[in-house]
């Protein structure tokens, strides 16, 4: 009796653990520092109800298509894509609508005729243009908060002498942050020189590269190091280091500004390591890009999605019925 009892129980277990949905989630590339801590926090979120499978693009739309298209035949519910390509989501929408496959993208923003092919298609992101308006805070905070700046203005010319690391061309948010920070910087009287962009796609290895030729050829004259993301703020600071451009000469691991050497150097992202930077003094500030709260609009997004339930439900506001906006917040340790 006692038996069948156990064996009933392992049935109904059984029983329970195959009702458990399967959700894929497709990150464009895992060795983004970034969105490596963007998917342990939807994990995090997740919980138990569903069983979430990573799959890394590796930077290849050829191999994320891949795994879309097989996922898709196979006829599961709900995709969550971060998109190596967002210009290319076409084709992707077009075949989710054909099989009723519902789809969440974030943080890679596809374009709005293609986010306009489908109902079940959305959309849980950060704006931007607000990360850059912040960013421009900061340093305007750095140069006193007046256009006339302060000793930060090391040639005293009245003019900020800048180098922009920028991200990945095209992506939404290397294209509006490089932009809208000068103009924020601008539209306030402050005058800028962008002495020069290198384009280090996100990467800290490629910008610690990339400011190795910035310091070549600007010098002495670059007054600050905007970064489109921290990864790349830290590999700059890594070859500004390198070149004298941050002395920690009492070796405390720490930079004291008002007696070592240093530069300014700001980013965005948030990252833990990037905090541990700003309390040590090598990175100046950067901007809060809240992937908690994005991890948790797309759980609670999934839920809805997932039990057929309306999306005006969420506890998040949602916006043109597809849109999930969450914002950004500053932080330095001034
Ligand atoms: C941005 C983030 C970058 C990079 C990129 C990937 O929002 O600031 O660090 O992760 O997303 O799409």
């Amino acid at each position: 009796m006692r038996k069948i009892g156990l064996l009933l129980f392992a049935f109904v277990l059984l029983g329970c653990e195959a009702k458990k949905v399967e959700i894929p989630l497709l990150i464009y590339d895992m060795q983004d520092a970034y969105m490596f801590d963007f998917e342990e926090k939807i994990q995090g979120a997740m919980g138990d109800d569903f069983v979430l499978t990573t799959v890394d693009g590796q930077n290849s739309q050829i191999i994320q298509n891949e795994d879309i298209d097989n996922w898709i035949n196979e006829k599961f519910p709900l995709l969550i894509v971060n998109p190596v390509d967002r210009l290319s989501v076409y084709s992707i929408i077009e075949k989710a609508k054909k099989s009723g496959t519902k789809i969440i993208f974030f943080n890679r923003e596809p374009l709005a005729q293609d986010m306009a092919l489908y109902d079940s298609v959305y959309y849980v992101g950060a704006d931007a243009a607000e990360s850059a308006r912040i960013q421009a805070q900061i340093i305007m905070e750095l140069f006193g908060n007046n256009p006339q700046l302060n000793e930060f203005d090391k040639n005293g010319d009245g003019i900020i002498q800048a180098v922009i690391l920028k991200g990945e061309q095209g992506h939404q948010d290397a294209e509006a942050r490089t932009k809208v920070v000068v103009e924020t910087l601008s539209e306030a009287g402050y005058k800028v020189e962008v002495l020069d962009i290198g384009i280090a796609n996100f990467d800290r290895q490629t910008a610690k590269i990339a400011m190795d030729g910035l310091i070549a050829t600007h010098g002495k004259n670059i007054e600050v190091v905007i970064s489109n993301n921290d990864a790349m703020a830290l590999g700059a600071i890594e070859s500004l280091s390198d070149k004298g451009y941050f002395v920690d000469t009492n070796k405390d691991g720490k930079i004291d500004r008002t007696s070592e050497v240093w530069i300014p150097v700001v980013g965005i992202d948030g990252l833990d390591i990037a905090m541990e930077q700003i309390e040590s003094g090598f990175l100046y500030g950067t901007v809060f890009n809240d992937s908690q709260n994005m991890a948790e609009a797309i759980v609670e997004l999934a839920n809805l999605l997932i039990n057929g339930e309306d999306v005006s439900d969420l506890g998040f506001t949602i916006t043109n019925g597809k849109y999930i906006w969450i914002s950004y917040k500053k932080i330095t340790n001034q």
